[in-house]
This record gives structure tokens, sequence and C-alpha cells, in this order.
């Protein structure tokens, strides 16, 4: 199967996932990328079984607009039932880097709402420890330089995500480099860093589930089943 075969293999099988939980009132969070796109196509099947969705980027929203679904503002919504989402990289314990396509921000928020999180990938992005992929970092665009020293000082090599203005007006570092064996640690730490906005660690609230598409099929990995 090719990587976008698997993609489109992911985005159903979360399709298949959440069906059973959604109830006319349902609201979805929908992440950002191109495998919460093929999620979204593959949900538009279903719009009839919820209520609508929040979306993690404006890209989203005019994604899920282009199919019919309803796309609310977060604050006027009471929860949701579940949030869909892809990720740059995935360890074992399902803590996530997000952020290539520069959404991690409202996708941490999105995520923080959601009852469940669940992660859509393809097995490229299942690794043993995270920090290959490098760190995005969204940083208010005056604390740019401060915030690179800052990570050096970290250990990471910070470069700068030329010509991408966020949805909310902010800059991207990425940081190569990073080694990440420890990842609630070091997400505390780059936040406190004055001027990071958020980083692309999602470990103190990892996912709760993974639907990892690999060639025998898509596999399900539930943080649950660790315990
Ligand atoms: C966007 C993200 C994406 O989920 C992540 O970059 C994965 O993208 P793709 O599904 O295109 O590989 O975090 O900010």
């Amino acid at each position: 199967m090719t990587q976008d075969e698997l993609k489109q293999a992911v985005g159903q099988a979360a399709v298949d996932y959440i069906k059973p939980k959604l109830e006319l009132s349902s609201v979805v969070g929908v992440g950002t990328g191109s495998t919460a796109n093929c999620f979204i196509d593959s949900l538009a099947a279903i719009k009839h079984l919820f209520d609508g969705a929040v979306a993690s980027s404006d890209a989203t929203a005019e994604r899920l607009k282009s199919h019919g679904i309803p796309v609310y503002d977060l604050n006027s919504v009471d929860g949701l039932v579940v949030y869909v989402d892809g990720a740059d990289e995935s360890d074992k314990n399902l803590c996530l880097i997000k952020g290539g396509g520069a959404a991690l921000t409202r996708e941490k928020i999105v995520a923080a709402c959601a009852d469940e999180f669940v992660c859509i990938a393809d097995e490229s992005k299942w690794v043993s420890v995270l920090g290959e992929f490098p760190l995005p970092v969204e940083v208010i665009p005056m604390a740019r330089s401060y915030v690179a020293r800052e990570l050096v000082k970290l250990g990471g090599n910070p470069e700068y995500r030329q010509g991408v203005v966020t949805d909310n007006g902010n800059v991207i570092l990425d940081v190569h480099r990073l080694s990440i064996p420890n990842p609630v640690e070091i997400e505390k730490k780059i936040n406190q860093i004055v001027g990071v906005v958020t980083n692309g660690l999602f470990a103190a609230r990892s996912a709760d589930v993974m639907l990892l598409g690999t060639s025998e099929g898509v596999k399900k990995i539930s943080l649950s089943d660790e315990l």
C-alpha cells in the first residue's frame, strides 16, 4: 500500500471507530493535515449522524464546510465527544510530535476539550524515541530570537520556518536534534520559555487511541491496553 492509501485507510478506520459514539447532538473535533483530510472526506458520509465539528485550523474549517458539515466556534459548544487528528511522530505511550502543518496550538486546544483523542497515522510516524522529526514551537514574533537562544540552551538547534505565519499570527521555530526520552518534562520546560505560545509535544495530553496504518492493515493501539 502507498502512504496515501494508508492515510485513507486510517481516515476510514477513524470514522468506523467513532460512529457508535455519535449522537445527533455530538460535536466532533477535527485536526489538520493530509491524514486529517482523509478523515474529513470519510466523515462526510455520516454527517447526518452528528451535529457538527470544531476545526483546528482555517484550512480544516474550509474542508469541513465544503462537505456541508457545520463548523462551530469552540466557545459555543459544551464539549467534544472526540478529537481526531494526525501526527508527525508517536511513541508507544502515544505521546506525539505535531505541528508539521503549523496548526499545533489550535490542535492542542481542541484536543484538550475532547473526551477522547484518536490519533490516525501511517506506520512511518511510529518511533521508539521522539525527536527525529524537528519539534515545532509556535512563538510570538518579537520573541523569536530570544526563544531560539533558550532552545539552544536545552540542546536543540532551532530553525525559523521562513514564510510561515500561523492562523494565530505567530511564527514557528523547528527544533532539530532534540532527543526527547522524557516528553512530559520537555513539553513543560519549553512552554515555560517566555514568548512560547505552545510546542508540538502532545505528552501531558497524549492520544488515547492510535489507529496506525500498516501493510498488514490498521492496528488499534490504546493506552488502556497497556495498563
Ligand atoms: C499539523 C499536524 C499534522 O497532524 C501533522 O503534521 C501530520 O500531518 P500529515 O497527516 O499531513 O502527515 O500536526 O499541524
